[in-house]
């Protein structure tokens, strides 16, 4: 990637990215236990003004607007908030929907009782313009409630495993997994926040086959793998090489005995701050 590239256009592209494959089915796959536990954590309920930033379909917005909120779900991809808003249509439930970027929200100060991301957030490059995005629109006395995946966890060596085949990131972006580190979160709310409680935790979701269709599942799905696949379309040999270190990664990260379908663990960072 072009070191003068401009904000709009790495935003455009990260759009795209989100909006190839079938995130929707990724979530349904093994992400839904994520949003519920995010919303219990900061204690959601009617009546509140709830932010979800980097919302997707949907995960955490749609659990918090059945807890009784008020939500605004907001996302960069509006593709993902098209297919939120018919889950949550289907439901019977009425949110906001705005497309927005994590970096440059686009609400005034302190509009929200509580702000939330469920890996989501942390996929914005910058990660000091988003922590203090999530402080800005957060009233005094509100919450923020983050869920990360975290640099040691399952997700965070998918991330190094594709690292080598991508493309480099513009000067001073920094990458996702970073955000589940407690050092790094407690760094760039600094004072800004009365209380920060940090939490590490994890679950196991059986994969719908061996490594092997595990890798399918993500090369189908999901919107970064999917992305960099084609960015190395002209790249035979690199693209054989990263199909084999992905295959490699996923048969080493398997719980399951051999003769089972695949089984992961994915651990994550919750994060809850009282502003
Ligand atoms: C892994 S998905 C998480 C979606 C949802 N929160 C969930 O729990 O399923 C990451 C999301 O981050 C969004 N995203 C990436 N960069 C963003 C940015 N700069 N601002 C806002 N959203 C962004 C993507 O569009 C995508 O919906």
């Amino acid at each position: 990637m072009s070191a003068t590239i401009s904000d709009t256009e790495l935003k455009a592209r990260h759009a795209g990215m989100w909006a190839s494959g079938d995130y929707p089915s990724m979530v349904e796959t093994f992400l839904l236990p994520l949003g519920p536990r995010l919303v219990a954590a900061c204690g959601i309920g009617p009546g509140m003004r709830v932010l979800d930033v980097a919302a997707g379909t949907g995960n955490a917005s749609i659990p918090a607007a059945e807890a009784g909120a008020e939500v605004t779900a907001s996302d960069l991809t509006p593709e993902l908030l098209d297919a939120g808003r018919a889950r949550a249509e289907a439901a019977g439930l009425a949110l906001d929907w705005a497309v927005a970027d994590a970096e440059h929200l686009p609400f005034e100060d302190a509009t929200f009782d509580v702000v939330i991301s469920s890996i989501g957030a942390m996929f914005a490059p910058f990660h000091q313009a988003v922590a203090d995005e999530l402080v800005r629109v957060c009233r005094p006395g509100g919450t923020i409630g983050l869920l990360s995946w975290t640099p040691e966890g399952m997700i965070g060596a998918l991330f190094r495993t594709m690292g080598p085949f991508a493309p480099p990131p513009p000067p001073g972006a920094q990458p996702p997994p970073l955000w589940g580190s407690e050092a790094h979160v407690r760094e760039l709310f600094g004072d800004r926040v009365a209380s920060l409680e940090l939490i590490r935790r994890s679950y196991v979701e059986r994969s719908p086959g061996d490594p092997a269709a595990y890798c399918e599942f993500f090369k189908q799905t999901f919107g970064p793998i999917v992305a960099l696949r084609t960015q190395l379309v002209n790249e035979p040999e690199r693209l054989a090489a990263l199909d084999r270190d992905f295959l490699a990664f996923a048969t080493r990260a398997n719980e399951a005995p051999p003769d089972r379908p695949a089984e992961y663990r994915y651990e994550y960072l919750l994060v809850v701050a009282r502003r």
